[in-house]
């Protein structure tokens, strides 16, 4: 026998029951969002390798190493998206919605790819929920955005939950702020990692996300972008905090918060769950002021967050854990020749009505039935149909009036209304 063949590395089947859980979380954000004023938007899953360079940034871990790069057949370089926010920026400058007013508030869902190691919580493929404001500087965005994800989560349950807040400033602080940082990590060369000390002119700012002791120790010491804001940089993040202490949001200061992609400025923010263990981030962003110019659009300011789908579920408190499993209101049992019958009674209500299957004895059927929650249990033999509703005497009707009676049955259980038909009568329950 050949091999057995395997998912790869990092990736998952989800298979029913999750991929139920995931439906109904998208749903959840779906309306969520959809109520806020986000439209929906869907970007393609893979990009030109150009576009992550310039939007996510050439010094990032995601860029330098994690990228799935690719070369199509006409030998243009393109990557599976490792996030989505370059390739949403690119939509928004590509399809001219800077002429639409502003700002254009969009929300998307999908698959991301990342080279990382495979651990509880990470993953190579894994899923986003993400929504961007693009077009406005207002902190009234950033307020926004960041109450939305907050009820994002409480909706779907997570529990230990606590939101992490920083300020990166504008572009032209953060460029003073740069050369101070710069300087500082310099005087101190010798005690940085190689792998930082090899990064340090293109951002230096990713020294703070070092994991090695001696660069920690330099970084531990180092001068704080948040310590130096000043002017509209201060008031901008002074208003945010302000509409979160309004909605009751409760956060922490951050003030090494830089997280991993480059596009960041002014607000950065993070929600993780400690019950995630080391792979705690649920779901983070913040605002992009240079992003869409970087990438080649007019100078547009934009702001938003993405949250991984797979640790929404993972941080969920217990009671939020088990599937409430819809059980359609009418189980079908097939007697011998009667199958087009149970098709024709079943097919004109196909989200109500599960059929047996099975090929089993009426028998057989009758007891698996008796094991499910269907309220009302159709028997189809090919002249009749024989109705059984829990609690209630059996009725058998002739094939030609099963239709009919169907619909009383359902209409009884009080679960379903029928409008405009011969059920029309109402619930008789
Ligand atoms: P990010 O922090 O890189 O941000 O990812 C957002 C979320 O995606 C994380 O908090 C985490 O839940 C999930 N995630 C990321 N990598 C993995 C992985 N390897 N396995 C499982 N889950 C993962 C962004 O992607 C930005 N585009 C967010 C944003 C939108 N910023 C502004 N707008």
């Amino acid at each position: 026998m050949a091999d057995q063949l395997q998912h790869p590395r990092g990736t998952a089947d989800v298979l029913p029951d999750e991929a139920e859980l995931r439906d109904a979380l998208v749903g959840t954000a779906a309306q969520l969002l959809g109520e806020a004023g986000y439209q929906h938007i869907d970007t393609p899953i893979f990009e030109s390798t150009e576009l992550f360079k310039r939007g996510v940034g050439g010094s990032t871990d995601v860029v330098r190493k994690e990228m799935y790069t690719f070369e199509d057949g006409g030998g243009r370089s393109m990557t599976l998206r490792p996030e989505g926010t370059a390739g949403v920026a690119r939509a928004y400058v590509q399809h001219g919605m800077h002429k639409l007013p502003q700002p254009v508030k969009l929300w998307y869902h999908g698959p991301f790819f990342r080279y990382e190691r495979a651990q509880a919580g990470r993953q190579r493929q894994f899923a986003q929920i993400g929504a961007e404001v693009l077009g406005s500087d207002d902190p009234l965005v950033d307020a926004e955005l960041i109450t939305l994800l907050h009820r994002l989560i409480t909706a779907v349950g997570g529990q230990q939950i606590v939101l992490k807040l920083g300020s990166l400033g504008s572009l032209e602080a953060r460029a003073e702020y740069r050369q101070l940082l710069l300087d500082y990590l310099r005087s101190r060369e010798s005690e940085l990692s190689e792998d930082v000390r090899s990064r340090i002119d293109e951002n230096p700012l990713r020294a703070f996300d070092a994991k090695d002791p001696g660069t920690q120790a330099v970084m531990a010491a180092a001068p704080l972008l948040m310590d130096h804001l000043a002017g509209e940089d201060a008031e901008h993040f002074a208003e945010v905090k302000a509409m979160l202490d309004v909605a009751g949001i409760p956060y922490e200061i951050d003030k090494t918060l830089v997280r991993g992609l480059d596009y960041y400025t002014r607000t950065v923010f993070e929600f993780s769950s400690a019950a995630l263990g080391a792979q705690s981030g649920v779901g983070g962003g913040g605002r992009y002021d240079g992003l869409v110019q970087q990438i080649g659009g007019p100078a547009t300011p934009g702001a938003g967050w993405a949250a991984g789908v797979e640790r929404l579920l993972l941080a969920r408190s217990p009671e939020h854990r088990s599937t409430v499993k819809r059980t359609p209101p009418l189980h079908v049992i097939v007697a011998p020749g009667a199958r087009v019958a149970a098709f024709q009674l079943a097919h004109v209500h196909p989200d109500l009505a599960t059929i047996d299957l099975s090929g089993r004895s009426v028998k057989g059927q009758l007891k698996a039935a008796a094991r499910g929650a269907a309220p009302v249990l159709a028997i189809v033999e090919p002249e009749q149909v024989t109705f059984r509703r829990r609690g209630e005497d059996e009725v058998t009707v002739p094939l030609a009036d099963a239709h009919a009676e169907l619909h009383r049955q359902l209409a009884a259980t009080g679960t379903v209304t029928f409008y405009g038909d011969d059920a029309s009568d109402g619930p008789a329950a």
